[in-house]
């Protein structure tokens, strides 16, 4: 799976070790910065994310904040992005199986790398179910 990952200065800690995961299950993954923890507004970035996943059909985005929720609002405001906060393993299983998520949110200040790698993992593994999920989510556009 291809993904592309942003943070804000709140998010950009962990981004390396989120990287690692993910290439260490052989996933691909883009770096849209920042490259530093200069104070930057998370917006900025999650509307920059967006763009690439809308831009490039099947990818995926992950976009870390300090709470994970300025990034979730600000991708939901575009067409065909479906960003979940997800804290735990279960909800971004869900996530993805019921939601269709394209767009993984979760913040550094809440949940620590074992956490992390167990979200992760679950969100990779899983698929979106379809059958009655699928015009449930067709219907969130509005
Ligand atoms: C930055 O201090 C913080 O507000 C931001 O990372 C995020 O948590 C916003 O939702």
């Amino acid at each position: 799976m291809k993904f592309f990952i942003a943070t804000d200065h709140a998010g950009v800690a962990i981004k390396p070790n989120v990287i690692k995961i993910l290439e260490e299950m052989n996933h691909t993954v883009i770096d849209l910065g920042p490259q530093n923890n200069s104070r930057v507004d998370y917006p900025d970035f999650a509307h920059k994310l967006s763009l690439e996943v809308l831009a490039n059909e099947g990818t995926q985005g992950i976009l870390i904040c300090g709470t994970g929720i300025g990034m979730s609002l600000a991708a939901n405001k575009h067409k065909g992005i479906r960003a979940a906060l997800c804290h735990d393993a279960y909800t971004a299983i869900m996530a993805k199986a019921h939601n269709d998520a394209n767009v993984l949110c979760f913040g550094e200040r809440v949940v620590g790398l074992g956490v992390v790698e167990s979200i992760l993992e679950g969100w990779c593994k899983t698929n979106f179910e379809g059958g009655r999920h699928t015009q449930r989510v067709e219907k969130i556009e509005i």
